[in-house]
């Protein structure tokens, strides 16, 4: 992972000969060029499959050639609505036309509406809005820091937030501090204080760290999407409720992959019927069209930040407004959470009858899934070979591949991506 991050060139191939949907990519070709263009300008903090994509529709993308495929990436879960979903675009070219960015120097008539709308979605008194994920996790963590001072009476600058091992909320300082990820933190310390980290999945552990009247907050994914979908034990969203509720600490949902509808409910906590202290969202909250984030709570936390405190240019300007409303209705409309739970079934039931020396294990809730690949084929060739098929998927980790399509996906579809993804673990074999 660490040498493709270094060395992204490394993939980009001179020749892929591509067997089912597409066409080969030669040097000097359209792909060929935009591979080099980027890599000459372009930062290498990436390492992107050799794919140049120049358009999306639904669950479909095509690259520069032509060449068409399912994508079971959704950008990292942002694009849940499928791509260029019209009542998201309807809503983005009304709202361009009109007012775009004020600032929060002045209201504006769009904010309070996504507001009352998105607080009575999901049941929690106030939003803040932000724009990417990594700012909403920063924005909780300074909540319940500010909480855990005025709220709970911490001495000042000793508040403490616990995380968990092989957690993923972000790039910045802050995020990478409580990273367990090398390729995430190395050679970029100094780190944050006031953080802890403890095992994923583990409420003994939990309730250990909790008894420090010190600690304010535990952030943590109810599914941990970037460390390979890595899903906890029935119970464990419980068991987080009942040791923050028993030691007055604010329990805070990263929800900004496996929210809105992904895993086959609203919020992934929803399948304990828990609610968290502090929801954090992001990426599907505007449909894959511009950075939208929010962190819900109610009044005694969220309102422990004053005017001037906090906020961010962007955040709740008027074009993201109009987009998230959009963006959440069509997820209410077309009954995405349904339509991922059950397809969701499907895909790791089919998944789980491909060979176990090629596909060791298969695991997800709704349409948030992985597999992992036995340590002896290579995770990256098996997303080459199905981007030959016709199917984009990304490794994360080295030996896992996250299957995470469009919540519009049919159930033809996704029994014909089935297909493609048997075909390709065969060609393993
Ligand atoms: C769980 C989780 N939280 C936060 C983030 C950060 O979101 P962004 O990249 O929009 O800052 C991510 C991104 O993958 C994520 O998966």
């Amino acid at each position: 992972m660490l040498s493709r991050l270094a060395n992204p060139l490394r993939n980009v191939v001179k020749t892929v000969t591509r067997k089912q949907h597409t066409k080969p990519i030669k040097l000097g070709s359209p792909s060929q060029a935009v591979f080099d263009r980027e890599s000459k300008y372009g930062a290498h903090n990436y390492g992107p499959l050799p794919v140049a994509l120049s358009r999306g529709e639904g669950v479909f993308v095509w690259d520069v050639e032509g060449n068409r495929y399912y994508d079971f990436l959704s950008a990292y879960s942002a694009v849940n609505q499928g791509h260029c979903h019209p009542k998201i675009i309807k809503a983005l070219k009304d709202q361009a036309d009109t007012l775009t960015l004020a600032s929060r120097a002045f209201y504006t008539d769009c904010l309070g509406e996504y507001a009352e709308y998105v607080t009575e979605l999901f049941g929690y008194d106030k939003v803040l809005p932000m724009n990417t994920g990594v700012e909403g996790g920063e924005t909780a963590n300074k909540l319940a820091r500010k909480w855990g001072y005025e709220v709970k009476g911490i001495p000042k600058n000793q508040a403490k937030i616990i995380f968990a091992e092989g957690n993923f909320w972000g790039r910045t300082l802050a995020a990478i501090s409580t990273s367990t990820d090398p390729s995430s933190y190395e050679g970029f310390g100094p780190f944050m204080p006031g953080y802890e980290v403890i095992p994923y999945n583990d409420l003994n552990a939990l309730e250990k760290a909790c008894q420090d009247p010190n600690v304010c907050g535990f952030m943590v994914e109810p599914i941990q999407g970037e460390a390979g979908v890595v899903v906890p034990h029935d119970g464990y969203l419980k068991g987080i409720r009942e040791i923050c509720d028993t030691h007055n600490v604010l329990w805070m949902a990263d929800e900004v992959q496996t929210g809105l509808c992904r895993t086959g409910r609203w919020l992934a906590v929803d399948h304990e019927d828990v609610r968290p202290d502090i929801v954090i969202l992001g990426k599907a909250l505007s449909g894959g069209v511009l950075p939208v984030s929010a962190i819900l709570a109610d009044d005694e936390i969220m309102l422990t930040i004053k005017p001037g405190e906090h906020g961010s240019t962007y955040g709740g300007n008027p074009l993201a407004c109009k987009v998230a409303i959009a963006a959440l209705e069509c997820m209410l409309e077309e009954k995405m959470a349904e339509n991922a739970q059950y397809l969701g079934e499907i895909l790791r039931n089919e998944l789980s009858k491909l060979p176990k020396d090629v596909v060791s294990i298969v695991r997800g809730k709704g349409l948030l899934n992985a597999i992992v690949i036995n340590e002896k084929f290579d995770a990256w060739k098996v997303c080459v070979r199905l981007q030959e098929n016709g199917l984009l998927a990304k490794p994360t980790h080295g030996d896992i591949i996250r299957f995470a399509p469009p919540l519009t996906m049919t159930e033809d579809q996704l029994r014909e991506c089935i297909e493609i993804i048997s075909r390709v673990v065969m060609s393993f074999q």
